[in-house]
C-alpha cells in the first residue's frame, strides 16, 4: 500500500525521492507528494495520479538535502490533492502508511485546541495531534502521541525548527533504513534502498529513528540507544529492474524456475538419499513430530498456495489440515489444539490480516511457521519459525514467482514431514524430492508454449466472463488461475471445482464463454472429463490443460485448444500448468491495453485490514 520515503544526505533530495518513489510504485497508489527542507523552509508539492505527473510539477529551485515522500492508496478520503501526503500542520509536516482507527475522536478533541484539517485523512489529525503535543521536545511529543494513537502506522516527519532531520516512528507497517555514502534513507520496503546499500535495518516497532545526513541514531521513546539488527539482500538493482522484459510480470513468469531452485537448494541434502533438510532454518524435526493438526492462514494467492497445500498434506501425512482466509480467521474465534501448528503464508511478510492471524495463534501459544519471500518483514520476525522462499524482489502486483516458491516450501515441509513422522521412508522421500527438483526444468518447457499462449489469448480479450474448473489439486490451481485473471484484465472470473458445476453455476455457461479445465489428475480424469463434456454440450469454448501421459485418455476432441503438459507424477502437474494459466492472465491483460504491473485499485502489499 502507501510507499514511504524519506532521504537525509549530499545528493538532491527531490531527484532522490522521486527515484524511491518510482521504486515504490509498485506497491500500489493513486496519488503523490514530497516535502523538502529548503532555505525558504519546508516545501511541500503533491500530485494526483502517477509519480512521473509529481516529477513535472517539480520547481527546480527547490534545493535541499533532506525531504520525504510518499505515494498515497486511498483509504480515508477520495484521491485528491489535498488528501495526498505530505501532511502539515504548524511545526509537523508528515507522511503516514497505515491506519490511525481513532482519528474521528481525536479531530473533535484537537478542534477544540482551535486545529482543523483541510482533507478528509487520518493522517491530517496524526499531524495535528502531534503539532498540539510538540513544544521543541520529539520524543516527549512522541511519547505522548504513541499513547492517544490506536491502528498502525510508519511515519517519516520532520519538524520545521529540526532543519534537515527526520524522525521516524512505526507500529504494525513496515519501515526499513539504512545509512550509506550518499547519505541516510528509510523507506517502507527493501526495494527502494538497494541503490544506496544492500544492508538495512527494520525500524523496531515503537522506537524512534532520528535520520540525519551521516547516520540513522535509534533511541527508545525514553532516548535510551538501542542497536537495531542489521540485515543483508543477496540480490542487486537488476533483480528489481525490468532487464528487457516489457513488465515485471512477465519477468517474475520467466524467473519461477530459478526462484524455485533458490527455495530448494538451501534444504537440499543430498548423501545416499535425497531429503529436505531445514537445520539451517533452525526448523527442529520436534515441531513436525509433535503435530496432529495444522492451520494454514493467509491471503489471495498464499491462501491459494496454502489450498494446495491442504491437498498434498492431508494426502501424505493422513493429518486434518484447514485454509483459512486470514481476514475471516482472525474474528471466527478459531478452534485449537496443544499440538496445532499454524503455517501462516506471505509473499510480504507484511499483510495486515495475515499479521493478525499469526499474532492471534501465539497469543493462544499455538507454535507458528511462516512462509515469507521478504527478509526481516513483520511475519518472518515474529513466527517461531520461518522458512524463507528466496524468491527475489516480486514487483508485479500479480504474484507470480512467489506463488510458485510458496508451493515448494509446501512440498519440502511435506516430505520432511512425512520422513520424521515416518509415514514415508527415506526412499520414498527421496524419490518424491527428485521429482521435485526437477519442477523448475517443467516450467522451462511451459515457457516454450508462450507464444501459443499469447495467440490464444487474443480470443480471450473480448470475453465479460470466464470460468476455472478443476478438481482436487486442479481445484486449487483454478482458483490461482481465475484471480491472477481477473486481477489484471478486469474480466469476471470465477474458479470452480468441476463437480460443483451442476449445483448452480451451469445455468452461466452458454455459447462461447470460455472455460479453462484443468485436467491433470489421473485419480479424477474421467470425472473431470464428463464435466468437460457438460460445459462443452452447451456451448462453452474450452481450454482444456492435460498431461502428455493421459492424452490417450481421451475419446473424443472436447476442446476448442488444448495444452499438453509434460508427463510424470501428478503431484508436480501444478508447476507447469500455473505457467500457461499466469501467462494467458498476461497476454490478455496486455491485449486490452491494461496496466498489467499496477492493476486498478489494488495493493501490492495489503497493510491495512
Ligand atoms: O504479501 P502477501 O503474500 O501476504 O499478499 C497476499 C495477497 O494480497 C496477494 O497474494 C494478492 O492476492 C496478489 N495480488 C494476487 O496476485
Amino acid at each position: 500500500m502507501c510507499g514511504i520515503i524519506g532521504f537525509c544526505g549530499y545528493l538532491d533530495a527531490k531527484e532522490e525521492l522521486i527515484e524511491g518513489l518510482s521504486e515504490l510504485e509498485y506497491r500500489g497508489y493513486d496519488s503523490a507528494g514530497i516535502a523538502c527542507f529548503t532555505k525558504e523552509g519546508i516545501r511541500i508539492v503533491k500530485a494526483v495520479g502517477k509519480v512521473e505527473g509529481l516529477r513535472n510539477k517539480l520547481p527546480v529551485n527547490m534545493e535541499s538535502g533532506c525531504g520525504i515522500g510518499h505515494t498515497r492508496w486511498a483509504t480515508h478520503g477520495e484521491v485528491s490533492e489535498v488528501n495526498a501526503h505530505p501532511h502539515q500542520c504548524g511545526r509537523v509536516t508528515l507522511i503516514h502508511n497505515g491506519i490511525i482507527e481513532n482519528y474521528h475522536e481525536l479531530e473533535k478533541e484537537l478542534e477544540k485546541t482551535g486545529r482543523s484539517p483541510k482533507s478528509k485523512t487520518d493522517t491530517e489529525i496524526a499531524a495535528m495531534l502531534l503539532d498540539s503535543l510538540y513544544t521543541g521536545d520529539v520524543l516527549e511529543a512522541l511519547r505522548e502521541a504513541v499513547k492517544r494513537l490506536d491502528g498502525a502506522y510508519a511515519f517519516c516527519i520532520m519538524f520545521s525548527d529540526k532543519p534537515d532531520e527526520i524522525y521516524c516512528i512505526r507500529k504494525g507497517s513496515p519501515l526499513v533504513c539504512c545509512v550509506s555514502q550518499d547519505g541516510s534513507v528509510v523507506a517502507s520496503d527493501m526495494v527502494a534502498l538497494l541503490r544506496y546499500s544492500k544492508e538495512y535495518f527494520v525500524l523496531p516497532e515503537f522506537m524512534v529513528a532520528k535520520v540525519t545526513k551521516k547516520t540513522i541514531l535509534v533511541t527508545d521513546l525514553e532516548g535510551n540507544l538501542i542497536t537495531p539488527n542489521i540485515l543483508s539482500v543477496h540480490w542487486d538493482m537488476s533483480a528489481a529492474k525490468k532487464n528487457g522484459f516489457k513488465h515485471y510480470m512477465l519477468k517474475e513468469i520467466h524467473e519461477q524456475p530459478e526462484a524455485i531452485a533458490r527455495t530448494l537448494a538451501p534444504r537440499i541434502k543430498k548423501d545416499k538419499y535425497m531429503l529436505p533438510d531445514f537445520s539451517k532454518d533452525g526448523i527442529d524435526d520436534a515441531v513436525f513430530a509433535h503435530t496432529t493438526r495444522i492451520i494454514v492462514a493467509a491471503c489471495g494467492t498464499a491462501m491459494h498456495a496454502g489450498m494446495l497445500g491442504k491437498i498434498l498434506m492431508e494426502r501424505i501425512l493422513r493429518i486434518p489440515v484447514s485454509v483459512e482466509i486470514a481476514s475471516e480467521f482472525r474474528y471466527s474465534d478459531p478452534i485449537f489444539t496443544e499440538d496445532t501448528l499454524v503455517i501462516v503464508v506471505s509473499q510480504s511478510g507484511e499483510t495486515a490480516d495475515t499479521l493478525a492471524a499469526l499474532r492471534l495463534a501465539k497469543e493462544k501459544g499455538i507454535k507458528t511457521l511462516s512462509i515469507v519471500n521478504v527478509k526481516g518483514s513483520s511475519i518472518a520476525r515474529e513466527s517461531d519459525y520461518v522458512l524463507y522462499t528466496h524468491a527475489g524482489p516480486e514487483i508485479a502486483v500479480a504474484s507470480t514467482k512467489a506463488y510458485t516458491a510458496q508451493l515448494a516450501a509446501f512440498y519440502l515441509l511435506t516430505f520432511r514431514f512425512a520422513y520424521v513422522t515416518g509415514r514415508l521412508n527415506e526412499k520414498e522421500v527421496s524419490d518424491y524430492m527428485e521429482e521435485l527438483s526437477k519442477t523448475g526444468m517443467l516450467m522451462e518447457q511451459m515457457l516454450d508454449q508462450k507464444d501459443r499462449v499469447r495467440e490464444l489469448s487474443k480470443r480471450l480479450t473480448p470475453a465479460r466472463d470466464l470460468f476455472f474448473i478443476g478438481r482436487s489439486l486442479d481445484y486449487a490451481l483454478s482458483c490461482e488461475g481465475s484471480i491472477k485473471l481477473k486481477e489484471i484484465t478486469y474480466i469476471h472470473s470465477e474458479a470452480y471445482a468441476a463437480g460443483e458445476l451442476k449445483h448452480g453455476t451451469l445455468s452461466l455457461i452458454t455459447g462461447g464463454v470460455p472455460v479453462i479445465a484443468l485436467a491433470t489428475q489421473g485419480d479424477v480424469f474421467s470425472k473431470m472429463i464428463s464435466n468437460v463434456k457438460e460445459v462443452r454440450a452447451r456451448g462453452a469454448m474450452v481450454i482444456l490443460l492435460i498431461k502428455e501421459d493421459n492424452q490417450t485418455l481421451l475419446e473424443e476432441e472436447i476442446f476448442d485448444e488444448k495444452f499438453l503438459l509434460p508427463a510424470g507424477n501428478d503431484l508436480f502437474a501444478p508447476f507447469s500448468a500455473i505457467v500457461i494459466l499466469q501467462l494467458l492472465a498476461y497476454y490478455t491483460s496486455c491485449y486490452r491495453g491494461l496496466d498489467v504491473d499496477q492493476p486498478r485499485n489494488l495493493a501490492k502489499s495489503v497493510t491495512v485490514e
